[in-house]
């Protein structure tokens, strides 16, 4: 069982440079089954979750050359199987993708129900809602989703929920659908955006990605592309939070501000002093972070990936702060945790009251999933003496090269093997 060990208590200082779109990536690469020619994806970031995604296209028959350790091609005109097993897709969230990018190449496909993190009943019913209107059947087959259509028709989706899955997965079907799919109340994140324009690099014919309705007219072919995945929001405006948590000064590299506007928001909110450039941020924070009630939502509104990790910088507040979560039922998981290290944090359905206390003192916690894993590494940065982070295989799933990234800003963090005899520091 890895770990990371944490010395805190120190102030954050340097620059990091942050990596690719974690949620484009998983969105991106199934979506290169739909090509009739191969693809090469450039700036993927180095994190499990994609990982996992290439073995599973790997698996259905595409050729995959490695260019460089963030660039890859993927020829998927020797696909051969429709089918992604729960071994495949090793518990992924975007497994789910395949549903619709196999729809889209095959007109059918059999996936194994989505994983990803514990925020409660995460159910995909929107999705399948889309696959129906374009005139997929799908069914539940020995534990399997398969999703089947003669052939995939345009038609109108209205979501009743807006959800990033499925506006994703209706997107990929309806890419060589015959006619005019039109997407209403679609999500409207910076992954949906690049995901559309992925899509029409390659010649789809995809209209108003980044609004509530995204109107998309089928093509018979799509051709091969080259294509660089958007900086990840999310690694961003986490490396913002540990930078303010700590009283540190630190520069992001390779972001776009513009996808970062509520989170710098928030952090202005509570003192920082941050200055915008064309593809960097710089953030200082002196004293103790002032009181700010969030709210998650989708796009633009403030990101429930984000919620942990500024929930934490609010456990040392001046003042008491509500942070609300306006998108999964069960995402305040992590509070527990951050309570072990002296958190004034009350819970009251999706709602939590926070009560600043002067500051968290080092404990040995769990990363309960990936953003909560975030949450702990900031809380144990923060504590002046020793944390330890456990299941950090959630965090491994969307933060590359997370100890190297943090120890160029100076901080005292270690990964641990606990079964190795000699406890060898693994990326010292
Ligand atoms: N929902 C439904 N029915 C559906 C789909 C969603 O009721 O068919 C509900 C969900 O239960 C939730 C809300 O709609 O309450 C939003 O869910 P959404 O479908 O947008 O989430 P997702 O696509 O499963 C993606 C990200 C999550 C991120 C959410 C919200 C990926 C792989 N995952 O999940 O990212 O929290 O959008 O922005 O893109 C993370 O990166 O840590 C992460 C969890």
């Amino acid at each position: 069982m890895e770990k990371f060990v944490i010395n805190g208590g120190k102030p954050l200082k340097g620059t990091v440079r942050i990596g690719g779109a974690k949620n484009a990536a998983v969105a991106i690469l199934p979506a290169v089954l739909l090509s009739d020619e191969p693809c090469i994806i450039e700036n993927l970031p180095e994190i499990s979750d994609v990982s996992a995604l290439l073995r599973a296209i790997d698996f259905l028959g595409a050729k995959i050359r490695v260019i460089d350790k963030s660039t890859v091609e993927i020829d998927p005109t020797t696909v051969n199987s429709f089918v992604v097993t729960k071994r495949i897709s090793e518990g992924m969230r975007a497994s789910s993708y395949f549903l619709g990018a196999l729809l889209g190449r095959c007109n059918k496909a059999r996936v194994a129900p989505p994983g990803g993190c514990d925020f409660g009943v995460r159910p995909i019913d929107q999705h399948i809602k889309g696959f129906e209107a374009l005139g997929a059947k799908v069914t539940i087959e020995n534990g399997m989703i398969f999703a089947k259509a003669p052939s995939l028709v345009g038609s109108s989706v209205y979501l009743d929920v807006v959800s990033v899955g499925a506006t994703i997965n209706i997107m990929l079907a309806a890419v060589k659908a015959n006619g005019l799919t039109v997407i209403e109340n679609a999500a409207r994140e910076p992954h949906i955006v690049d995901l559309a324009n992925f899509l029409n690099s390659m010649g789809a014919n995809i209209m108003g990605a980044g609004t509530g309705v995204i109107k998309i007219r089928g093509v018979r072919h799509l051709h091969g592309a080259s294509y660089s995945i958007i900086p990840d929001q999310i690694e961003a405006g986490t490396y913002l939070v540990a930078a303010a948590a700590t009283g540190g000064d630190v520069t992001i590299t390779n972001v776009t501000p513009k996808h970062l506007e509520s989170i710098i928001a928030k952090l202005i909110e509570t003192g920082a002093d941050i200055t915008e450039y064309d593809e960097s941020v710089n953030i200082k924070m002196t004293g103790r972070p002032k009181k700010c009630n969030v709210k998650t939502m989708p796009h633009p509104g403030f990101p429930t990936d984000m919620q942990p990790q500024i929930a934490t910088l609010l456990a040392i507040s001046e003042g008491t702060s509500i942070v609300t979560e306006g998108v999964w039922d069960n995402r305040f998981r992590y509070v527990e945790q951050l309570t072990l290290m002296g958190a004034d944090i009350q819970v009251d359905g999706k709602s939590a009251v926070i009560t600043g206390v002067p500051r968290l003192k080092a404990a040995p916690v769990r990363a309960v999933d990936l953003r909560a894993g975030a949450a702990m590494i900031i809380a144990g940065l923060m504590a002046k003496g020793t944390t330890t982070v456990e299941d950090i295989d959630h965090i491994d799933r969307g933060y590359e090269n997370l100890v190297e990234k943090f120890r160029e800003l100076g901080a005292d963090i270690k990964r641990y093997d606990d079964h190795s005899e000699l406890n060898i520091v693994k990326n010292a």
